[in-house]
């Protein structure tokens, strides 16, 4: 008898733990299985039939509605309170379905109808996956879409994973990834790396995207490709030239055009809903019109052609350096190639640029490519994984960073946006706990690019901490007492204003610790984790080095790009070209991002360069040592199993902040001294 207790009493435990290791991300629901749903029989009914605390729901379908948007009405039948929530189509009613049962576990609607309709009709998520299983920049685990196998080990012991198709897919993964999209908005997904393979266009690959698009489809996502230009040379297009490649990739050839066309009927013909195609041309290496003396113009409209009759769209990266303005200011390239493109391409292409103009840094300019293309369609790509700012090691929430791209380029500006994700094949999908913010707060972005980075960081931390029912109740609801988060009003000892506080304190805490007043890139070389200020490497493109931004010496530092450098300051619009090049006006975030300054300068502390910088790095380890202080106060709050393992990824961003601090200011310090 005792031991069944005890076992029973360890299985509970064990489901527990399972329970709450983070899989569930911010929809931890407990099936309740109490509403009653009327209207049509579909995913939004279901949802809501097992996860609404609620009594009654009727699901309407009105067809006058806008694509995507949803209506929740609260009315009165019998003396009771019953919602109803209309949509064009049943997307529209998922999307509805998800919104009350988020404002379910924090603000419930209360009598007020809600109207909402997302701001983007594009709202991308784009998978740097390689077939082979690996992922680009991806921090939590290998491919949730692609398999490789086995292939060897290299010199220093790792496996080498080589591509195989014959993989099975995980369906049930599919379905929860398709699940967490749809409740935050997303409708898109790029399932493959920029870097392409050629090979994810051969049939067998085709043939999964479609198992994907099957999956993914109740759930309102559509999927695209990253393509590689260079494709017709190795990959046969089903009725063209008999499975022939072609000898070229020039865009202006007759038979490369045909080959695009007969691959895109080829993959319409299983997949009608095809998204379209995302491109990287003739950036670090990949192939691209340039290679051919055609222009990205001629490129992306040969491939616009070929997708235009099915309705499908190509997103052309402007990431592009060093191919046809080598030598350059790398961070003025996208505009030399693209600026006098504009107009020239065809109403199915859409540029998407970085927010940045160099490359994801934890703070940058906004790229000045958004000032000079007027006549074309254009996407902002923002990067989720935290290449540069972390990677799944650090918690830096980054709606901040977003918002303040936003202050200087309209919402309305865009057509879409894209995030380069951070889903992995980790139980907690991103690595990192908090890192499940930033896809969240991505998708909230996309939706309604007004929102404020505080109100997602509510949301997803009462989501994601907050009651769920059953197991996590008692931590949960510990979580929010003393929190009167349904008036935003977070005083008392409420764990939740401490941790939005540190959510929205650590993007500037990350610049602070890695590279204040505008250093950028200094990151140790390709893993991108960690400082290396000195890094110069003879054999790599200069434009790789971090002594080609810093470019410190003895008696100087910063980069020059105002007119009497580079002038880089001069592809703004006013009153930012006037404000960056002017060192008494630039914002001292900016710096030595554009101004090239004696080491005696002063800043307005009235520190030097030197004393300002240890200010900063000094002031974001304090941040991190706080965070790690509010982490330990929120412990009675918080399930074990995710306390601990976001403890010791603090520590371990405590210890990284302190070596960036002493390993930056041990080099800059070295050019001041006798
Ligand atoms: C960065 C990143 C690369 C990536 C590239 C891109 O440079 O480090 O891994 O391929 O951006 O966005 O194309």
């Amino acid at each position: 008898m005792k031991k069944t207790v005890l076992l029973l009493m360890m299985m509970t435990f064990a489901w527990m733990a399972k329970a709450e290791d983070g899989h569930q991300l911010w929809l931890r629901y407990q099936p309740v299985n109490k509403a009653k749903v009327t209207g049509p029989e579909c995913m939004a009914a279901q949802e809501l039939k097992t996860y609404y605390q609620g009594e009654s729901v009727h699901l309407v379908i009105d067809p006058a509605m806008e694509e995507d948007a949803y209506r929740i009405k609260v009315k009165e039948e019998k003396g009771k309170k019953v919602k109803e929530i209309s949509a064009k189509n049943e997307i529209g009613l998922l999307y509805g379905a998800y919104e009350l049962l988020r404002r379910q576990g924090d603000r419930e609607t209360g009598s007020q109808d809600i109207t909402s309709k997302p701001f983007y009709k594009l709202r991308i998520l784009n998978h740097w996956d390689n077939l082979n299983g690996t992922i680009e920049r991806g921090y939590a685990g290998l491919s949730i879409f692609w398999k490789g196998k086995e292939g060897g080990k290299t010199r220093r012991g790792h496996t080498i994973f080589v591509e195989d198709p014959d993989q099975p897919i995980d369906v049930e993964l599919i379905k929860e990834y398709a699940r967490a999209n749809a409740s935050i908005g997303i409708n898109g997904t790029v399932l493959n790396n920029v870097n392409a393979s050629p090979k994810m266009l051969s049939a067998v690959y085709i043939n999964k995207v479609k198992q994907y698009a099957d999956i993914l489809r109740p759930y309102g996502i559509k999927v695209y490709l990253s393509v590689n230009f260079a494709s017709p040379m190795t990959i046969p297009a089903k009725g063209f030239n008999g499975g022939k490649p072609v000898k070229t990739a020039d865009p202006l050839n007759a038979q490369v055009k045909a080959w695009w066309k007969a691959k895109a009927k080829e993959i319409y013909a299983v997949i009608p809903d095809f998204g379209g195609f995302l491109v990287k041309a003739n950036s670090e290496g990949q192939p691209g019109p340039f290679d051919y003396k055609r222009t990205h113009a001629d490129g992306a409209n040969m491939l616009a052609d070929a997708v235009k009759p099915f309705g499908g769209i190509i997103m052309w990266r402007s990431f592009v350096y060093g191919a046809a303005h080598p030598g350059e200011d790398r961070v003025k390239q996208a505009v030399s190639e693209f600026k006098d493109l504009d107009g020239k391409f065809r109403d199915n292409v859409i540029l998407q640029s970085k927010n940045g103009p160099l490359d994801f840094q934890p703070r940058e300019p906004y790229a000045p490519i958004f000032d000079n293309i007027h006549q074309t369609k254009q996407m902002a790509e923002l990067q989720i994984t935290q290449e540069y700012l972390g990677q799944s090691r650090h918690l830096v929430y980054l709606a901040p960073m977003w918002r303040e791209f936003f202050g200087f380029v309209e919402p309305s500006r865009l057509v879409g946006i894209a995030g380069v994700a951070n889903i992995g094949l980790d139980r907690n999908w991103c690595g990192h706990h908090f890192s499940q913010a930033n896809w969240y707060a991505f998708g909230r972005l996309a939706w309604d690019p007004t929102l404020t980075s505080e109100q997602i960081a509510q949301e997803w931390l009462v989501s994601t901490f907050g009651p769920a029912g059953d197991s996590s109740r008692l931590t949960g609801d510990r979580f929010l007492s003393g929190c009167n988060a349904s008036a935003n009003n977070l005083t008392g000892t409420c764990p939740l204003s401490g941790l939005l506080s540190v959510m929205l304190r650590s993007r500037e805490a990350c610049v602070d610790y890695m590279m204040p007043i505008g250093l950028h890139h200094i990151f140790a070389f390709d893993e991108h984790y960690g400082p290396e200020p000195d890094g110069y490497n003879p054999h790599v493109p200069y434009e790789w080095c971090p002594v080609y931004y810093h470019q410190a010496n003895k008696d100087s530092i910063g980069f020059d790009r105002t007119h009497t450098g580079s002038n880089a300051t001069a592809q703004y619009r006013e009153p930012y070209c006037q404000l960056y090049d002017d060192i008494n006006t630039c914002p001292e975030r900016y710096l030595l991002w554009f101004h090239r300054v004696p080491w005696t300068y002063r800043l307005k502390s009235g520190r030097t360069v030197l004393e300002e910088m240890a200010f900063h790095y000094d002031r974001g380890v304090k941040e991190v040592e706080d965070f790690i202080r509010v982490w330990n106060e929120a412990k009675p709050f918080i399930d074990d199993q995710r306390w601990q393992e976001v403890d010791a990824r603090l520590q371990h961003q405590l210890d990284n902040a302190k070596e960036w601090r002493s390993t930056c200011l041990n080099y800059f310090g070295s050019f001041t001294r006798p």
